[in-house]
């Protein structure tokens, strides 16, 4: 099926990166980093041009989430997954409760399971449906997803949780798009390579004052070995001066921080509202079309980050997926390999265009009625 579709080129969009991450780096900052020439690439991450960088990057986080001064914006190497390790050894005072719906929260689970002087527990969900957190009594942390990327639900809302109890909120894949005020979470965050369109290996987290003093609580507990690279007060401390404990990619904190601005420019409220847009659009095809449907059941979990759309068994996606990548028309739809479902997974980043979503669709459609 599908050897011979030859796409009308009206129909192709301007950028054929609508993959859920990676995801699309402008061409213009590939050109604005090179243009740097000798300046930054190649030189310390310890003097002053690279931490200039880092200081933009966390100054303009800080004013694109409203996040008040006393919260600190940690970076570190290793991205979301290092983390998910980092906080059971590092955060996790007793217990922590897991809010997970899919692939990346269950990891994170994983990772709190793991060790052996914590609790963790699990409230779950099948693949598919969507899960409200809730504060849970005796649980010190509460863990879960903003949008987890697997299956494409978004979290409704998030709970207030005890005084003691830290939220801790993985926001990889919706971070800076999927509704939530950051100010109201203890520790928010992501790998850079989604919506912020960076490249991956690099984590920001957020932190609020209670996420700190916990972190500072846990060091001083002598009785665990924690290596000095996932060391909260290490990651702290190198953070606060504009670093990273040890080598960062330069390239990926100056894509970061580009897009930053750029989204600066845009504001985060605004974001939100084009991504809604981005979703209606596509969710809005996928109940117009009768050999398309919406994998998300519940409307209040659809994601406006990352679509997730199962086509009829009759249509061969993989071999059209195969034909438009080959063709370098589209990319990286495909359904997260795990879930093995006949299904399109179409990222609605913020740089994925909307008129791009909209040829996208026309052109699936195309595709799939030329041989039905
Ligand atoms: C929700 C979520 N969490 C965590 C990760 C892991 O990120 P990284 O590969 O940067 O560690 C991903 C990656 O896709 C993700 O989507």
């Amino acid at each position: 099926m599908f050897e011979n579709y030859s796409a009308p080129s009206e129909l192709i969009p301007s950028d054929p990166r609508f993959g859920c991450g990676p995801s699309l780096i402008p061409v213009e900052f590939v050109q604005r980093l090179a243009d740097t020439g000798v300046h930054l690439l190649g030189t310390s991450h310890r003097k002053q041009p690279v931490k200039n960088l880092v200081k933009e990057m966390q100054e303009g986080l800080r004013k694109y989430f409203n996040i008040p001064n006393d919260y600190t914006i940690a970076v570190g190497n290793g991205g979301a997954t290092f983390l998910f390790d980092m906080i059971a050894l590092g955060i996790v005072e007793k217990k922590a409760t897991h809010f997970t719906c899919g692939e990346f929260s269950e990891k994170w689970y994983k990772s709190s399971k793991a060790v052996p002087w914590i609790e963790a527990e699990q409230v779950s969900v099948d693949f598919g449906k969507g899960i409200t957190p809730t504060n849970v009594a005796g649980s010190d942390l509460i863990a879960c997803t903003l949008n987890e990327t697997s299956t494409g639900v978004q979290l409704d809302s998030i709970p207030e949780v005890d005084a003691n109890t830290i939220l801790a909120v993985d926001a990889t894949s919706g971070g800076g798009q999927c509704p939530i005020d950051v100010s109201k979470v203890d520790m928010y965050f992501f790998s850079p390579q989604k919506v912020f369109a960076s490249e991956g290996g690099l984590f920001v987290c957020i932190m609020s004052p209670k996420a700190r003093a916990r972190a500072e609580k846990i060091a001083a507990d002598k009785s665990r070995y924690i290596p000095p690279i996932m060391d909260w007060l290490v990651c702290l401390d190198n953070s606060d001066k504009n670093q990273t404990y040890n080598t960062p990619a330069i390239a990926t904190l100056f894509f970061l921080n580009e897009q930053v601005k750029l989204m600066n420019t845009v504001g985060y409220a605004k974001v939100q509202e084009q991504s809604q847009k981005k979703a209606d659009l596509l969710y809005g095809w996928a109940d117009e079309k009768p050999y398309l449907s919406c994998y998300i059941q519940e409307p209040q979990y659809r994601s406006i980050a990352v679509a997730t759309i199962d086509v009829d068994d009759k249509v061969d996606v993989d071999g059209l997926l195969k034909k438009l990548e080959g063709d370098k028309i589209v990319y990286g739809i495909d359904a997260y390999r795990k879930l093995g479902r006949n299904q399109f997974r179409i990222g609605l980043f913020h740089n994925i265009k909307i008129e791009d979503l909209e040829k996208l669709t026309k052109l699936l459609s195309n595709a799939i009625e030329s041989e039905l």
